[in-house]
């Protein structure tokens, strides 16, 4: 069941100000950011020169599923993203498991994206002759006591939402150009150091060793869909969601792909392992000079800023969507009025994020980000055949290509990329199911809008909203 679009649970409307540039800007924001900047490097070891192709394999499964976003974004243009998409195919139990699961996307991947800003924070104070003490800088199991750079920049973020969804569009746009221009920046210089005998031998780690890298990198195309959760501040969200989904996955995967292969062109993948920060790294090593070491490094402060910012929005947004239908508490639909933003939930998920990424390291939270992501891409990929199937005449402004091909390979993507990943991610997954399993039956079973519905009047009111939803706004 999708809630009337714009409304929060006191009764007041988001405001509608985004077009298609600030919507793919929103997307593109989500998107670049810690993946290509420091999981790049990290994920070289796994697969070698092939590196690349990880690439390709992981932007195919999201392409993929893009493209399912992009026809449920089209028919559902509210705020909860797959969360609202479920709700209206599948029902409140497998909307509550997606919204759950993108709580892992949205919230847990902020932190984790924070803390890979913290390497860069690094190394643009020392570029400035300063060293930030482990203490300060450090999560707990890596020598330290806070990570205090990933938490200024959730805190930061948190503030501008707090402002006003508008001005912190604007804000993400402006990092968004910077963070495109410091990547292009980085492949004119990687490609003046081009070896192509860094290519071979291709795979050293065999096909195994990609597809582990694909999982890994999976990552840095988690938020593409981010633009999806502005569907109630969109002006014309019908047109426009799905025009910005495509657009962001365009721009996002060639940037990808010539940024790793310029890498590799640059240094051999030996390199790559147990160096942190490594594009910087190469910068400095080729042009020598540490000034365009500084400026870089602050270009990826910023860049990984405005992923922090946008996808923390889009957690605040989905809260806002479960809150209206009662599976979380309601102070999480509350819109102020003087800002037009839900004020109190953006500062509860905002101190709660700040929190997760002063002491917890990178890679745990990483590799669970990308497992609960893949699961909620399965989903809208089953739910947009499950829609085709069951409202086939419902108005669709955009339609994948190569129907049921498309989504059926877009949840069999996700399934492989899921598979790639470790037990123990496997182990992290689970426990989050069991303990959103708990919390389901303690709290959302209880106050949901269909715990107060019959069977029969709750399918009368899914068909209504989704038919009010495909022809609303
Ligand atoms: N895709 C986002 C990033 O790479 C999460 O930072």
């Amino acid at each position: 069941m999708v809630n009337e679009a714009g409304n929060g649970t006191d009764g007041r409307k988001l405001v509608r100000s985004f077009g298609v540039l600030q919507l793919t800007m929103i997307s593109v924001g989500a998107t670049l950011g810690t993946g290509i900047f420091v999981i790049l490097g990290d994920s070289v070891p796994l697969a070698g020169p092939a590196i690349f192709l990880a690439f390709v394999i992981a932007g195919i499964a999201a392409l993929l599923s893009a493209m399912s976003y992009a026809e449920m974004a089209g028919m559902v243009p509210v705020s909860g993203s797959s969360y609202s998409y479920t709700y209206a195919t599948l029902g409140e139990g497998m909307a509550w498991i997606c919204g759950w699961c993108l709580v892992l996307e949205y919230a847990v991947s902020v932190a984790a994206v924070a803390v890979g800003a913290g390497q860069y924070v690094n190394e643009s104070v020392a570029g400035l002759g300063w060293v930030l003490p482990d203490f300060i800088s450090q999560p707990p199991g890596s020598g330290g006591l806070l990570n205090l750079p990933a938490m200024v920049i959730v805190l930061f973020s948190m503030v501008l939402l707090v402002r006003g969804a508008k001005e912190s569009a604007w804000v993400n746009t402006a990092m968004v150009m910077v963070k495109i221009v410091v990547l292009l920046f980085f492949c004119a210089v990687a490609f003046t150091a081009f070896n192509s005998g860094n290519f071979s031998p291709l795979m050293p780690m065999g096909a195994a060793g990609v597809s582990a890298a694909a999982s890994r990198v999976f990552f840095s195309y988690i938020g593409f869909d981010a633009a999806s959760t502005a569907g109630e501040e969109a002006k014309n969200p019908q047109r426009d969601l799905p025009r910005a989904i495509m657009l962001s996955m365009i721009i996002v995967t060639t940037i990808y792909v010539l940024v790793a292969v310029a890498a590799i062109g640059a240094r051999e993948w030996t390199w790559f392992e147990g160096t942190q920060a490594s594009l910087v790294k190469i910068l400095l090593e080729i042009t020598n000079q540490p000034w365009m070491a500084l400026v870089f490094s602050l270009g990826a402060v910023l860049a990984i800023t405005s992923v922090v910012l946008t996808v923390m929005y889009g957690q605040t947004r989905i809260l806002l969507s479960m809150s209206r239908d009662g599976l979380v508490p309601k102070i999480f639909g509350r819109i102020s009025e003087k800002r037009g933003t839900p004020v109190a939930g953006t500062l509860i998920v905002g101190i709660a994020v700040a929190l997760t990424a002063g002491v917890v390291p990178l890679g745990a939270l990483a590799d669970a980000t990308s497992i609960g992501t893949l699961f909620a891409f399965a989903l809208v990929n089953v739910a947009v055949i499950y829609l085709r199937r069951s409202r086939p005449a419902a108005k669709r402004s955009y339609k994948v290509f190569l129907y049921p091909v498309t989504p059926i390979l877009g949840a069999l993507m996700c399934v492989y990329l899921m598979v790639n990943l470790g037990g123990m991610t496997w182990l992290v997954f689970l426990a989050w199911m069991i303990v959103g399993f708990m919390v389901y039956f303690a709290y959302g079973r209880r106050y949901s809008r269909v715990a107060a519905l019959s069977q029969a009047d709750y399918e009368t009111l899914s068909a209504a909203d989704l038919e009010s939803d495909s022809v609303s706004a």
